[in-house]
């Protein structure tokens, strides 16, 4: 099968005839419909210092956010069969450990990342363990069901903070924010004001149904977010940045009793005054990694098969496989929002 392979150290990868995987027990063989182009895999094509620093394992196939057809299933599969329609959830538990024991397996201590640590989806096809390979209606198209897993970040942080009714930012424009939008909006969030650096990534927030815009290269978010809520500040924010700034002015920006949920991952600390900020402020921070397995997915496939929530114009490109290098190139450029890669 052709499979994205990076081989060794350095920038790029290449595209290649690898042999097809083999099932171990638990698995499932997958034909990828899509997938998508996130972050990680830039670390990981970049090689950069993150990459280098994350036990992975070169040669490595990438991609790890894909909607597939379960193709063959593994000795012990019982809860999937061939000819189903689903998305990985990157998140591949150990299944022992005391959060996964404790209704928390996505934030396993031994916690393993499809596509990071296992070959990925960056292929025609791949392999996942069936726990991670999650059944999706059919009403939702390949190119939107690429984009589950980052979309439940987005679908989670929108949970923890309760924003139906209320006045929110979502600080970073970039796919994951994107979406976060999208998601207060399905959420019945009053105002939703979006924050970013980039013209072209507000744009799409707008068409999405950001209340406001602000760019916080211009103007002052922090004081810009009071003055839309009336001196008050915002009941909520979500940090998909990870820009340290821009996080200190989502709490500047915070009123007192606010909830904020951190979705973006800073590359240094965060130095924060605690006093005025979270502690008089009586904030309630939650940090987010991954989905809640299951129940996220579930709010997620409800909402998009009934049409309440809508992502399209998160999805600027749709490319082939043998193009993937020209889709690294315009996500590291952040001239696109999410781009999809199809086998
Ligand atoms: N917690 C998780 O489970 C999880 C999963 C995937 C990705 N992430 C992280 O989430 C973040 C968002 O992911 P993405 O794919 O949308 O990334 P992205 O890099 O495409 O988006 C980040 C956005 O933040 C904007 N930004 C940068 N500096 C800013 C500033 N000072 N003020 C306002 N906006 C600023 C950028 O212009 C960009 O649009 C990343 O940090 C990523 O590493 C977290
Ligand atoms: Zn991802
Ligand atoms: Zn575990």
């Amino acid at each position: 099968m052709r499979a994205v392979v990076k081989e060794n150290a350095g920038k790029g990868a290449v595209l290649k005839e690898v042999e097809m995987p083999v099932l171990e027990e638990g698995e499932v063989l997958i034909k990828i419909k899509a997938a998508a182009i996130c972050g990680t895999d830039q670390h990981i094509y970049n090689w950069n210092n993150w990459a280098q620093n994350n036990n992975i394992n070169l040669p490595t196939i990438l991609g790890h956010e894909c909607s597939a057809e379960v193709v063959e299933v593994g000795l012990g599969v019982k809860t999937l069969k061939v000819g189903d329609y689903v998305a990985c959830e990157t998140h591949i538990p150990c299944g022992q450990c005391f959060q996964c024991k404790n209704g928390q397996q996505h934030i396993c201590q031994n916690l393993k990342i499809f596509g990071v640590h296992t070959n990925g989806c960056f292929a025609e096809y791949s392999k996942i363990p069936a726990v991670c390979a999650v059944k999706i209606p059919e009403s939702i198209h390949p190119n939107v069901g690429a984009v589950l897993e980052p979309l439940g970040t987005a679908v989670r942080a929108n949970e923890e903070i309760q924003t139906s009714g209320k006045n929110i930012a979502v600080i970073g424009c970039g796919p994951i924010g994107l979406m976060a939008i999208s998601t207060a909006k399905a959420f019945g969030a009053v105002n939703i004001y979006a924050v970013d650096i980039n013209e072209y990534r507000l744009e799409i927030a707008k068409k999405l149904g950001a209340t406001e815009i602000i760019n916080s290269s211009v103007v002052n978010s922090a004081e810009k977010l009071k003055e839309f809520t009336h001196g008050v500040g915002v009941d909520a924010f979500i940090d998909a940045s990870g820009n340290t700034f821009a996080i200190l002015d989502g709490f500047k920006g915070l009123r007192k009793g606010g909830k904020v949920a951190l979705i973006g991952l800073p590359s240094r600390p965060l130095e924060i005054e605690l006093g005025s900020q979270v502690i008089f402020k009586e904030a309630t921070v939650i940090g987010i990694h991954g989905r809640r397995m299951f129940e996220t997915w579930t709010t997620m496939s409800n909402l998009l098969d009934k049409g309440l929530l809508n992502i399209d114009p998160v999805i600027t490109h749709v490319l082939k496989l043998e193009e993937f290098d020209e889709g690294f190139d315009i996500s590291e450029k952040g001239i696109g929002g999410k781009v999809i890669l199809v086998p």
